[in-house]
């Protein structure tokens, strides 16, 4: 026998059999056993979550021979015929490829009939929002007043399409997304079927990329059963389902703190072999950056929204940076967003943007040699959690910066890494890194409101920069007087933002 796609050959045949979707199956089965039949139902919700299946089997529950009733037989030749898709009574129809209204007058035609056998004429409707307004028009009048013996099952993944004269005479079932622990229940029980032996991590990250879905997570299965055969483990999916992207951008972050021009590029290369918009490349790549500074940050891990198998690596890379490292390549590649966004030729937008980041690490390596010994140690991360703070603020700075972070991430990191003080109705952060001063400053329109909710009408937002000693600012000058440094800056934009005496 050729191989049947697991979701096709577990699609459920009962309603018990369905996952997830106990409000909706409980108000049906209890309306066919108290003879409340609707003539017009909808289904909606997100792809693969059961819309069609729950129709059809509430197509054979009303049509059974043995009913209507709270489950179908499956025995019977109308509930065969059913499964089959060869009823004469029972009709699906695809309005993705049926939006003319002369269809929908055909349809007219048809109700005006006696079901042929069955007890009702059924049409079910999938991706009802694709019909034409015509063709609602057309359905409105035959909804309103029901021929006998005919109902109509709608479903669609996009409710809002569907004018509101017909949601208002439709019995309406909002299918939920599946959980992700239903969805690891229902994989193992069907591995369990099919005599195949999987681990719980890797039905877990099936499960996860299902996103919800049971078909989705299904045909993932298919693909790693393909690569795996019986024996399905994690390490199997991790090749089957691709690198995911959380190691690609932990791979990049690694070689921008490298330093490794080549390799970055090498990596694009790739990253273009595979067909990726690099629009979105960079904007992913900035969520998870910024999900490394949260991390180092001491965030709460929550925030993230970030799987397990992800959180590792993110904790994982942000070991291999300090704050301040992961500040500066956050806030160049913050810096070019925008050019990245509005580039005619992204991909060499993205290439720059990379190298420019890349070139931290020399630019550290001039500062090592210009001070005469190993490169500095950058300042211990401090913990968001527990900002350092000096004189008695108004009310908890944390409630500022939480309320910060919440919209805006990064400049919400930002200022929990800086020092705060309160005086009067002035607000002062004290930065010891222009950067993040820089990117404060730039957000000011945005925080501004904020920092007037917390601290009243009145409050005014300082921002400084400090420089831990005056030596310090003594060897900048240096720095920025130097050769070498400016050529750097010459050629790539960057500054001297800080430079640390051993
Ligand atoms: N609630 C569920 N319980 C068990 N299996 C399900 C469920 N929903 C979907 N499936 C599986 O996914 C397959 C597809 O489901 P179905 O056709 O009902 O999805 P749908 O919601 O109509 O999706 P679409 O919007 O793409 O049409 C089924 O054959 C079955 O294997
Ligand atoms: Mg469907
Ligand atoms: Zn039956």
């Amino acid at each position: 026998m050729s191989y049947q796609a697991l979701a096709r050959k577990y699609r459920p045949q009962s309603f018990a059999d369905t996952i997830g979707q106990e409000t909706a199956v409980r108000t049906l089965q209890n309306a066919i056993e108290d003879h409340r039949i609707h003539h017009a139902y909808l289904f909606s919700g997100v792809r693969g979550i059961g819309k069609t299946t729950i129709a059809r089997i509430l197509a054979k529950a009303l049509n059974c021979v043995r009913g209507p009733a709270a489950e179908p037989c499956n025995e019977c030749v109308i509930c065969r015929e059913i499964t089959e898709g060869i009823d004469m009574d029972v009709r699906e129809i695809d309005a993705a490829t049926y939006t003319g209204v002369d269809n929908v007058r055909e349809l007219r035609d048809v109700t005006q009939f006696q079901p042929a056998r069955d007890r009702y004429r059924i049409f079910i409707i999938d991706e009802a929002h694709m019909l034409s307004v015509a063709s609602w028009n057309a359905l409105l009048k035959l909804i309103e007043e029901p021929p006998p013996h005919v109902v109509f099952m709608f479903a669609t993944t996009e409710m809002q399409k569907v004018p509101a004269t017909i949601l208002s005479r439709v019995q309406k079932h909002l299918l939920r997304k599946i959980t992700l622990e239903e969805l690891i229940q229902r994989l193992g029980r069907i591995c369990e079927t099919e005599g195949i032996t999987a681990d719980r991590e890797a039905l877990e990250i099936v499960a996860r990329r299902g996103e919800g879905s049971v078909r989705d997570a299904l045909s993932l299965l298919d693909q790693v059963i393909a690569f795996s055969g019986r024996n399905v483990t994690a390490a199997d999916v991790a090749i089957v389902l691709g690198l995911s992207d959380t190691t690609f951008f932990a791979r990049l972050l690694a070689l921008i703190g490298e330093g490794d021009h080549a390799a970055i590029l090498e990596a694009l290369q790739e990253a273009a072999d595979s067909g990726r918009d690099f629009k979105m490349l960079f904007r992913d790549l900035l969520g998870f950056t910024r999900n490394l500074l949260l991390v180092a940050g001491g965030a709460n891990e929550a925030m993230l929204s970030a799987s397990p198998e992800d959180l590792e690596v993110i904790r994982e890379t942000s070991k291999q940076f300090s704050y301040s490292e992961l500040l500066r390549i956050a806030n160049l590649l913050l810096r070019d967003d925008e050019t990245v966004n509005r580039a005619e030729h992204q991909r060499l937008a993205v290439e720059i943007a990379l190298l420019k980041a890349a070139t931290f690490p020399r630019l550290r390596a001039v500062e090592e040699a210009l001070s005469g010994g190993a490169a500095p140690e950058a300042p211990k991360p401090k913990p968001a959690a527990a900002p350092p703070r000096s004189s008695k603020p108004a009310t908890e700075p944390s409630s500022l910066i939480d309320k910060v972070t919440k919209a805006r991430p990064l400049i919400g990191s930002y200022l929990a890494n800086a020092s705060m003080r309160s005086d009067g109705n002035k607000i002062t952060f004290t930065f010891t890194d222009s950067f993040a001063a820089d990117a404060v400053r730039d957000a000011r329109a945005a925080i501004e409101p904020i920092v007037r909710e917390v601290y009243g009408d009145a409050a005014q937002l300082e921002i400084e920069v400090q420089q831990d000693q005056k030596a310090a600012k003594e060897q900048q000058s240096s720095l920025r007087d130097d050769p070498v440094v400016n050529a750097f800056r010459k050629h790539l934009g960057g500054e001297v933002v800080e430079s640390r005496k051993r």
